[in-house]
């Protein structure tokens, strides 16, 4: 069997350069832990960006995967499938009540795959819920967003980003999706002027992340959601929370929006919902929203979307995350965590650091210079992380990690910092 440095370098012949790696080859995982093929041992401290929340390979999605795939893997939806109905009930009954539905019409959701499709999928149904429902002159409907978003990679995405390689390599693909207009995040003053100046009647819906993951785990003001909520209701526009990263109680919430008792008016889910084996995202939002009337036949659609495996991995995932309380024991290991962080910073680092962020299991330190050397020093020493934006480091490990892990983790970081 190949070692670690021959599969490295097999990647780097046969596949297009679309990441910038940690040199580690994982080819096995277990729960917090993943190991190389030569037999050494890490922490998992990214969790495949939010998406391991429930740990590697967790035994009982592991065995609702292989039951399905023992009867029946994909149908497309040219037919109905018997897992489906049932993933999307149970899907629309946990987490419905984190969704506005004003006037009680019920909750539905249009199940996807990647991420990126979930937002897509989301900027469509907002789009065609703005001229059927809100009556936007046709071709006339503008979306906000947010400067520092990370929404994923499509063409209209990469369009509304602002990342620093947005700069440098997104001008290669365009030209771009119009109607989209990018404010600053965090200020719901911004929100209200830019909705005063385009015309409120023109806008169908403002999208925004919670806490921007990607973008180096970036907390808004307290109250920053409650007040964006206010504005989305008084113009009525549709509030969507990007909670593909967030979602599923990385942050202390089952919901990041929770933190603020905030109902969007719609949920773009992903990551986590696939129990880390599988591609799983939805997009979930009030039947005025989402119902008939708006999305018809042929409007939408994926082959694999709401597949029989994705779907009964996806009710397992959920089942999980409930029963598990996994958004309870985010919340509390995540204090415990990021309070050992800022003791360890306390202690002066050796690479300057300019802040120690997040909430929940959605950590971040960011350093004052280029922080690669750090995320390889630690790899070293056996945790996985990934720096973001050069200078930030995201500790996110899986939300089932114990105390006892955790401390084993806060000796590796500060033995890594401050020797
Ligand atoms: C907030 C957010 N939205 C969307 C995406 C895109 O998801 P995917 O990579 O599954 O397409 C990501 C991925 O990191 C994300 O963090």
């Amino acid at each position: 069997m190949p070692n670690s440095e021959e599969f490295i370098e097999m990647d780097e012949e046969y596949c297009a350069h679309n990441y910038h790696p940690i040199p580690v080859v994982i080819s096995k995982a277990e729960g917090v832990w993943v190991y190389d093929p030569e037999g050494n041992k890490y922490l998992d401290c990214l969790s495949a960006y939010s998406s391991q929340n429930t740990g590697h390979r967790h035994p009982e999605i592991i065995q609702a995967l292989k039951e399905q795939a023992d009867k029946v893997t994909l149908t497309s939806r040219a037919f109905h499938n018997d897992v489906m109905g049932p993933f999307l009930k149970k899907l629309c009954e946990v987490v419905g009540p984190h969704i506005n539905d004003p006037s009680n019409i019920g909750i539905m959701a249009l199940p996807m795959n990647t991420g990126t499709e979930a937002v897509e999928t989301g900027l469509k149904v907002a789009r065609a819920w703005g001229y059927i429902k809100k009556k936007i002159p046709k071709n006339e409907a503008q979306i906000i967003v947010c400067r520092n978003n990370f929404h994923g990679r499509s063409i209209t995405i990469v369009g509304i980003s602002t990342d620093i390689s947005a700069v440098r390599y997104y001008g290669n693909f365009g030209p771009y999706t119009p109607g989209f207009t990018i404010i600053p995040y965090g200020d719901a003053e911004e929100l209200e002027n830019m909705i005063l100046e385009i015309g409120s009647e023109k806008i169908a819906g403002f999208i925004f992340e919670p806490i921007q993951g990607e973008a180096g785990v970036n907390v808004p003001p307290e109250g920053y959601i409650r007040k964006i909520r206010e504005i989305c209701t008084k113009y009525n526009i549709l509030m969507i929370a990007d909670e593909i990263q967030t979602g599923f109680g990385r942050t202390g919430e089952l919901f990041a929006c929770d933190h603020e008792n905030v109902k969007p008016d719609m949920l773009l889910l992903g990551k986590a919902l696939g129990g880390g084996v599988y591609p799983v995202s939805a997009v979930v939002t009030n039947k005025d929203i989402i119902g008939p009337d708006v999305i018809k036949p042929g409007t939408h659609g994926s082959t694999f979307g709401g597949n029989p495996i994705a779907s009964a991995v996806g009710i397992k995932s959920l089942e999980i995350h409930v029963d598990e309380h996994l958004a309870q024991r985010a919340k509390e290991n995540g204090t415990y965590f990021m309070e050992g962080l800022k003791n360890i910073i306390a202690k002066g680092p050796k690479v300057p650091v300019k802040e120690v962020r997040g909430k929940g299991l959605l950590m971040a330190i960011e350093f004052k210079v280029d922080a690669r050397h750090i995320v390889e020093e630690l790899k070293d020493n056996g945790i996985l992380a990934k720096d973001t934006h050069s200078t930030t480091i995201r500790f996110a490990p899986p939300l089932i990690i114990t105390k006892e892990q955790i401390d084993w983790a806060l000796k590796v970081i500060e033995k890594v910092l401050i020797r």
